[in-house]
Order: C-alpha cells, then sequence, then structure tokens
C-alpha cells in the first residue's frame, strides 16, 4: 500500500478517481487538488469520507485549493484542464481544440508537482492527451519511465467492448490493443486482437470489424454527443486505476499507454501510445509490437498528427 495518491483536478473524472481510490484502498490517503471555488476539492473528499463507514475504508481523502495537499504523493494522476463538450449548433471539437486552454493549465500543474512531490509517478489524462504529457515532460524533464498518459487503455477498453458485443461473448473474453495517439486517428490493432486466444475475425466479419474500429477512433466524441455537457469519465477513471493498480502492485503488467519513443517504432523524443510493462518503477519496458503494413501506416499517420500537436506546443509556448 502507497502512502498517498494525489489528484489533481476534481471535476468527474477526478471524483471518480477519488471515489475508486478511498474504496480500493491502493494507498493511505488520496489528496485532490481543484483551484475552483468555493472550494470544490475539499467539498467532493468531505462527501466521500462521510460514505467510508458505509464501506468500511479507513482511507484519507483530503481536498485543497492548493498544490500543498500533494505533498509526498508517490503517484499523481493530473486530469486537469477543460473537457471537450458538445457546442450549441450540435457539432463536436477535436481534442486538439483544447490545446491553448490547457496548455496554461499544464504549466500551472508542473510547478505544483515540482514543489510538492517531484518523485512521483506522473499519470496525465488531461486533453490533447499525446502533447499535454509531452508539455508536462518539457517542464518536469523526469526519467522516463516516471511520466505517462491515460489513453491506450482506455480505447482498447471501447474496442474490446464493440468487439465483446458484436462475438456475443463476454468482455474478458476479448484481449485488443489501440495504439497512436489518442485522437482520431488511433489505431486499432486488428491484427492482434484475440477472443479467448482465437483471432477475432473467427467470431466477427470483416465489414463489422471495420465498423467497430471506426467507432473506436470516434468513441470519445460519440459520448460527448450523447451527453451534452462535458465528456466520458467513468471509463477514462477506470482506466487510469488499471494502470495506479498495475504499479501499485508491480503488476508488470502490460498495457498500451502514452509513453516516451526514442527510437522504437521508428520514433524518437515523442509520446505515443504503445504497449508497455508497467511495475512499481513506472514504465519498465516499452513493447514493439508487429502490425500488418496497412496498421503499421495507420500507426506513421498518427504519430505525425501527434507531432503536428506537439509542434503547436511550441508555436504556443
Ligand atoms: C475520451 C476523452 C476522455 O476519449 O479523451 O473520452
Amino acid at each position: 500500500m502507497l502512502n498517498k495518491i494525489g489528484l489533481i483536478g476534481g471535476g468527474n473524472i477526478g471524483g471518480v478517481l477519488a471515489q475508486e481510490l478511498t474504496r480500493r484502498r491502493l494507498s493511505k490517503s488520496v489528496g485532490l487538488m481543484d483551484i475552483k471555488g468555493p472550494d470544490l476539492a475539499k467539498g467532493k473528499c468531505l462527501d466521500i469520507a462521510e460514505g467510508t463507514p458505509l464501506i468500511g475504508s479507513d482511507i484519507e481523502c483530503e481536498g485543497s485549493k492548493g498544490y500543498e495537499v500533494l505533498a509526498g504523493a508517490e503517484i499523481v494522476i493530473n486530469t486537469a484542464g477543460v473537457p471537450r463538450t458538445k457546442r450549441p449548433d450540435g457539432s463536436i471539437p477535436t481534442r486538439e481544440e483544447l490545446l491553448a486552454t490547457n496548455l496554461k493549465i499544464t504549466d500551472q500543474v508542473a510547478d505544483g508537482i515540482r514543489q510538492n512531490c517531484p518523485d512521483a509517478i506522473v499519470i496525465s489524462v488531461a486533453n490533447p492527451l499525446d502533447a499535454i504529457v509531452y508539455r508536462l515532460y518539457q517542464n518536469l524533464q523526469p526519467p522516463k519511465s516516471r511520466l505517462l498518459g491515460m489513453a491506450g487503455a482506455l480505447d482498447s477498453s471501447r474496442y474490446r467492448y464493440f468487439v465483446a458485443k458484436a462475438a456475443g461473448v463476454s468482455v474478458e473474453n476479448v484481449e485488443a490493443m489501440v495504439l497512436g495517439g489518442h485522437g482520431d486517428t488511433m489505431v486499432p490493432i486488428r491484427s492482434c486482437c484475440r477472443i479467448a486466444g482465437m483471432p477475432v475475425e473467427k467470431f466477427v466479419g470483416a465489414e463489422e470489424l471495420q465498423a467497430i474500429e471506426s467507432r473506436t477512433r470516434k468513441a470519445g466524441g460519440e459520448v460527448v454527443g450523447l451527453l451534452g455537457v462535458g465528456s466520458a469519465f467513468v471509463s477514462p477513471a477506470l482506466s487510469a486505476l488499471e494502470m495506479v493498480e498495475a504499479i501499485v502492485f508491480d503488476k508488470k503488467k502490460i498495457i498500451p499507454c502514452c509513453v516516451l519513443l526514442e527510437g522504437e517504432y521508428g520514433v524518437d523524443g515523442l509520446f505515443v501510445g504503445v504497449p508497455a510493462l508497467l511495475g512499481s518503477a513506472g514504465v519498465e519496458k516499452i513493447l514493439e509490437v508487429e502490425m500488418t503494413d496497412v496498421e503499421q501506416e495507420g500507426f506513421n499517420r498518427s504519430v505525425a498528427a501527434v507531432q503536428s500537436t506537439v509542434d503547436e506546443v511550441s508555436a504556443l509556448s
């Protein structure tokens, strides 16, 4: 059990994270920070704490408007930033359109981490995912094992869910990976998708698989459109928790994560979603999967899209 897990951002994802961390008892305390007033983080934590007798949890859940609440955290999850939300005309912004606003917030986040828990493993969830992780890296310069982004776990979970429904099998039977950037160019790797160890094509036809993969690429937007306000938050929080549990329990679990590539996949100096082995040290290994030519082309296109958002980071700085 860790001493503390810190959460930056007390919005919908941060709220589910605080609640789940208190229930799962992964650390003795949870520190939630949000600048929004009158004191959103304190209110959320008090609400959760007052329910702890009902779930038998003695985990301390502390909220604050200040970053000091993160002091001593061994893992920090960053959800700070505005989410995508449906426009009045019904259109849905891309994640990349959040960049200018969320970059400024990210710079404050980096200062808060540096001052209060500089050695924490940082898992970032804010969008545009890959570019925000890159910005945190620029500001914090941490060892590459200690900074990663949550996207692949969520995109893969969505792909697995859609495949399970189409095949008429349990979601537990479906193994799948979505790699590349966390944008509409993400790449569901069909050649790695298995149902109880068997190739997915044995259960689902090519046309339906193509439709599923296209739905997966736009799945975040689908939820934004349905909610009307804000974006998905339960599945993103659960995805970050899969990564946290892999680290806390030193599971050596392979999960697609946004990590710094230094030559792997022919990419150098960019954070992109690829399978990573997570254990107590954070990112302990990056795995290179074989892709078909079509998947590789899709991956290259996705890397180019991440690069162009990262170029905007420099332009906006
Ligand atoms: C999504 C957001 C969280 O994909 O990026 O739903």
